[in-house]
């Protein structure tokens, strides 16, 4: 399976970790086939599913940077100790012999040649100063890790190490794992290990101290991170139970993230050393030398391919379900008839395929910002609107709101929360409409944005009213005031302010016809006498 150098050997090949063409349905939660033709009723059709890449090598199609640059061994030419014995220091590199250079490549070559190849650091010549070395895998790609991350040092492994991993192309770092020989002394935690993890804490981050220990035995010179004892805490110890982890997977985003990358990075703090003192006199005895790196996963392609391919130095996904993107992450112009959505493992085991439909109806764009996918062709006008807009919104294109919403001035227009509701007071407002930032317009005597507040000389009661009686302004003839709003009359009296005899008869007195009529009006409508009450015309009613 594996090629020989990483990416330059890449460059003229065209690779893909794809599938043999299948046309029978996906095997039990393998999620491999991303359509398959049945026949229903309407005759041949497609029924769509959840698919994914195979898994498989992924150091094949990875970049890899040293840091510093000039760490690698061999220029100008340095001679070695070897590990086992101090006295034994004939070991040459040099970076100008093919034979004696350890370049990086060699990280990820084939295995299983006698010697071995491997990469190697220079010297720790500049002890006390630590000898610091980063190594960072880039894939420009996210990478779904399916199996442990195994690391094997041609020289003893690392006192301290750290694993670090990238979800943003390397603009930002998290750590994977600690390593040390001495957890709290270097990283002041507390050495755990994998086994100690549960559903609940398997996102924590360990130190542990497995993979340090044992200078220099030759059957101990692995270091790894245990993807598969993660796996199992869901899926059982033989991973037998692997529904019971897409389902997690399915349902949990951080759960997913925790094994997706886009890069790793190995912090190499402190070569192994294999004795509390560094031999000062003799440095050439300390540095680091790996002979292989094993990361096994797939690409990310959200569930909508079960191909990917490595063409022009890129891993891309062979999209499926009308989705497009490096990830699959987004409809196809004209197929974003609705939100694109991830496929989803579950059911088990077709999973769900989330296709992107159609965004177009007969033979024009049906641009709608996603709140509507039907149009309507108006021959009259020779133009296309949108039909039944949702979320509130109204307009050829869907694109103003629905009266009594307005526009949430933040927010995209194919936001489906564009349209906010204008909320008018009902008491308080002439309607439900409101402007463009969701003023209302005010009744007499309210204010606020939604005219739920009173002016002053304005009581709520349902609204805003005058006042018409207090302390000062009194109900006359024994009326008395009630709320401040109105004033309660004695039988025998009417007005606004119980100010007016009520007429009996052709009583004199009541020459004013229209006197009467308004009193009748009185009590529901107050307000409408109001200004009338201020009016000086009150006093000498026409
Ligand atoms: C290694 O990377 C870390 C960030 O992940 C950075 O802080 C550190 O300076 C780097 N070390 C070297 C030697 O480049
Ligand atoms: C690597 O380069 C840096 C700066 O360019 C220099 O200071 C350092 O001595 C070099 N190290 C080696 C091992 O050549
Ligand atoms: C990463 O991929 C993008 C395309 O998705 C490309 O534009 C960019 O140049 C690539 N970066 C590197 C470092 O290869
Ligand atoms: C390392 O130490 C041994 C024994 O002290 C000595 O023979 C050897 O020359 C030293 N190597 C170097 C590179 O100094
Ligand atoms: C898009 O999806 C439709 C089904 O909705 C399918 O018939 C068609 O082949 C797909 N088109 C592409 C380009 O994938
Ligand atoms: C307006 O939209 C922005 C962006 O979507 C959102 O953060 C904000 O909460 C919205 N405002 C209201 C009042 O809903
Ligand atoms: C809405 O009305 C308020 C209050 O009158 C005013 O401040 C605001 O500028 C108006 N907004 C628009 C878009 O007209």
């Amino acid at each position: 399976m594996r090629q020989p150098v990483l990416l330059l050997a890449m460059q003229a090949a065209w690779s893909c970790l794809c599938r043999a063409t299948q046309h029978y349905p996906a095997a039990w939660g393998h999620y491999d086939v991303c359509k398959s033709q049945v026949y229903t009723d309407e005759g041949l059709t497609w029924d769509y599913m959840a698919c994914q890449p195979e898994a498989g090598d992924m150091t094949k199609y990875l970049r890899v940077t040293l840091d510093p640059p000039n760490i690698t061994c061999g220029d100008p030419p340095e001679t070695y100790c070897a590990l086992e014995n101090p006295y034994m220091c004939n070991n040459e590199c040099d970076a100008n012999t093919v034979e004696l250079a350890h370049p990086p490549e060699l990280m990820f070559d084939f295995e299983g040649r006698n010697p071995t190849t491997f990469w190697q650091s220079t010297s720790w010549r500049k002890y006390p100063k630590p000898l610091l070395v980063n190594i960072t895998m880039s894939w420009n790609k996210t990478i779904e890790l399916t199996d442990d991350i195994v690391i094997t040092f041609e020289s003893g492994r690392p006192e301290q190490m750290v694993l670090e991993k990238s979800l943003d192309y390397g603009r930002t770092w998290q750590p994977y794992q600690f390593y040390a020989t001495d957890c709290l002394d270097a990283f002041t935690m507390d050495p755990k290990t994998v086994q100690d993890l549960t559903q609940h804490t398997l996102l924590d981050i360990i130190c542990t101290e497995d993979y340090s220990r044992g200078y220099v035995w030759k059957y101990d010179k692995t270091v790894r991170f245990e993807i598969k004892d993660r796996f199992a805490l869901f899926a059982g110890p033989q991973l037998h139970n692997m529904a019971s982890l897409y389902g997690q997977l399915d349902t949990t985003k951080n759960l997913r993230d925790f094994f997706t990358i886009t890069d790793l990075r190995i912090r190499l703090l402190r070569p192994a050393t294999g004795a509390t003192m560094v031999d000062e006199n003799n440095l050439s005895r300390y540095f680091y030398a790996i002979s292989d790196i094993k990361v096994q996963g797939r690409c990310k392609c959200n569930l909508h391919a079960n191909s990917c391919v490595f063409d022009k130095e890129k891993l891309t996904c062979e999209c499926e379900h009308n989705t497009t993107g490096p990830d699959c992450g987004r409809c196809k112009k004209n197929y974003q008839g609705r939100a694109w959505n991830s496929g989803s493992y579950l059911p088990i085991p077709k999973g769900t395929a989330n296709i992107c439909v159609p965004s177009i109806v007969g033979p024009v764009n049906c641009e709608c910002f996603g709140h509507s996918n039907r149009c309507s062709y108006i021959e009259l006008l020779n133009t296309v609107i949108c039909v039944s807009c949702k979320h509130n919104t109204r307009g050829q294109h869907c694109q103003l709101c629905k009266l009594g919403y307005y526009r949430n001035a933040t927010a995209e227009l194919d936001d489906k929360n564009v349209c906010l509701e204008c909320k008018c007071d009902p008491f308080g407002s002439e309607s439900d409409r409101c402007n463009g930032t969701g003023f209302c317009k005010c009744k007499e005597g309210a204010t606020g944005p939604k005219c739920t507040e009173c002016q002053p000389g304005y009581l709520w009661n349902n609204g805003c009213k005058s006042r018409v009686c207090d302390e000062l302004l009194r109900c006359q003839n024994g009326g008395v005031c009630h709320n401040n709003l109105r004033c309660q009359c004695p039988a025998a009296f009417t007005g606004l302010l119980c100010e007016k005899p009520r007429c009996e008869g052709e009583a004199a007195g009541c020459g004013d016809p229209d006197s009467g009529q308004a009193a009748l009006r009185l009590p529901p409508t107050p307000l409408l006498l109001l200004p009338l009450l201020l009016a000086p015309a009150w006093a000498a009613p026409l």
